[in-house]
């Protein structure tokens, strides 16, 4: 009779399956995102988007965030509000509601109600005063930029700003809004993707591999990648040699669910000391298991490509959008993601040193909630504009005869990428565009 060995003693053992241990339970402290929950409470510290303004429409649209369902609408006089999805009389959804000029009119016995949930009208009420200082429908502050509606979820006593970072006020530079971007699993696992560098080198190769254009192929290499935190998320820098240059690209989170990205078209064949911001995106947690991501294009004069195609390529594999067989030839990002299941269970990775970025999101998450369960304000949360620190992400290349070093040498390219990291915090790379 054969005794079952200890995890530990598996290793890198061959044909272990009987004996893996399979763990199953997600960190839910981490990643779970409803009402009365620690990450659900952390989560409503902050706006989310729900809709695109190009979305409303002469009757309201449903929606779901943070675990509750909603309806968000464009009243006649241009105002917008966001509801709870139930109408406070007898629940019927407003979803089946009538926009009017002055709100929302519930379908089934008429109840008015106003963008921020004051009801205006209870008709065949006689006692309508009485009433009105007795109910409200459910509503939340909406706040609209760059084509998409924002909701704050959270105690009202501390709103925040909507926070408009230096990136999304660039004079001269489009601000393009997107399309939904849906992915059945928790939002956490479309963070980390976004501080996961090396799999721009695995991934985002598949389709040149298999004959479709997509990012530069300079991607190829693998890069040496640093981590760090900064005033309002964290960023990567990952460094490659490319053609007598060293191109180092970066990307960055912010707060708890923006991140922005600098441009996937960028070769690093062109020296250049700062480029435009590229994407900027804002994920929605649905719920525990529905994440979608909002996102606008930053659109600067003399693009190289027809917006139109620029999409195409922006969107690809970002959401299920290709058949099944089609995915599983050219896999994307969504289905990298989606993948790793509803809930991704933590316990059953085994990391290694490119998921530095991973982990410190993690931490970063896991500090964030904790903070706010002791009454404390998280990183990402401003009650002034003045406060919303600079963000980083961009495209720095040099020739490589520039920088001290081998540059054949992984160290000496991890390096470079430290000390850019340096040079961005002390010197923000939106303040040279
Ligand atoms: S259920 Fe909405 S007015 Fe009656
Ligand atoms: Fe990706």
């Amino acid at each position: 009779m054969s005794s079952k060995p200890s995890r530990e003693n598996i290793g890198g053992m061959p044909h272990s399956g009987y004996y893996r241990e399979i763990p199953d339970e997600p960190d839910m402290f981490l990643c779970g995102v409803g009402r009365g929950t620690p990450g659900g409470e952390y989560l409503r510290r902050f706006w989310h988007p729900v809709a695109y303004e190009s979305e409303l429409g002469n009757v309201p649209l449903r929606v779901r965030a943070l675990g509750e369902d909603l309806v968000v609408f464009r009243d006649g006089r241009g105002e917008t509000g966001v509801l709870f999805l139930h109408c406070c009389h007898r629940n019927t959804s407003l979803e089946y509601g009538i926009v009017e000029e002055r709100g929302l009119r519930c379908c089934y016995h008429g109840r008015l109600m106003d963008t921020d949930g004051r009801i205006l009208e209870f008709p065949g009420e006689p006692n309508a005063d009485r009433m009105r200082e007795k109910t409200s429908q459910g509503a939340y502050p909406v706040h609209v930029f760059g084509g998409i509606v924002f909701v704050y979820m959270g105690p009202p006593d501390r709103k925040p700003v909507f926070p408009l970072y230096d990136r999304l006020t660039l004079p001269g530079v489009e601000l393009v809004p997107g399309v939904r971007l849906p992915l059945d699993c928790n939002w956490i696992q479309l963070k980390e993707n976004t501080l996961d560098p090396a799999h721009t080198a695995v991934l985002h190769v598949i389709p040149q591999l298999r004959g479709m254009d997509h990012f530069a192929g300079e991607f190829e290499s693998f890069p040496e990648i640093v981590w760090t935190d900064t005033p309002g998320g964290l960023i990567y820098l990952a460094a490659r040699r490319v053609d007598g240059n060293v191109w180092v690209r970066s990307a960055e989170t912010l707060g708890a669910t923006i991140h922005c990205i600098s441009s996937i078209f960028e070769n690093g064949r062109v020296a250049k000391r700062a480029t435009p911001p590229f994407m900027t995106f804002w994920t929605l947690p649905v719920d525990d298991a529905h994440s979608i991501n909002f996102f606008i294009s930053h659109v600067s004069p003399g693009e190289p490509m027809p917006f139109d195609k620029r999409r195409a390529l922006e969107v690809f594999g970002q959401y299920e959008d290709r058949p099944y067989d089609e995915r599983q030839w050219i896999p994307g990002d969504h289905d990298a993601m989606v993948s790793q299941g509803p809930v991704n269970v933590h316990d059953a990775e085994f990391l290694g040193s490119m998921d530095r970025g991973v982990t410190m999101f993690r931490r970063f998450v896991r500090r964030g909630i904790e903070g706010v369960m002791r009454g404390e304000d998280p990183v990402g949360f401003y009650l002034d504009q003045a406060a919303v620190p600079p963000t980083f992400a961009n495209d720095c290349v040099v020739p490589e005869v520039s920088i001290a070093g081998d540059p054949a040498d992984g160290k000496v390219l991890a390096e470079h990428a430290r000390r850019i990291a340096e040079a961005y915090l002390a010197r923000p790379p939106m303040r040279d565009l």
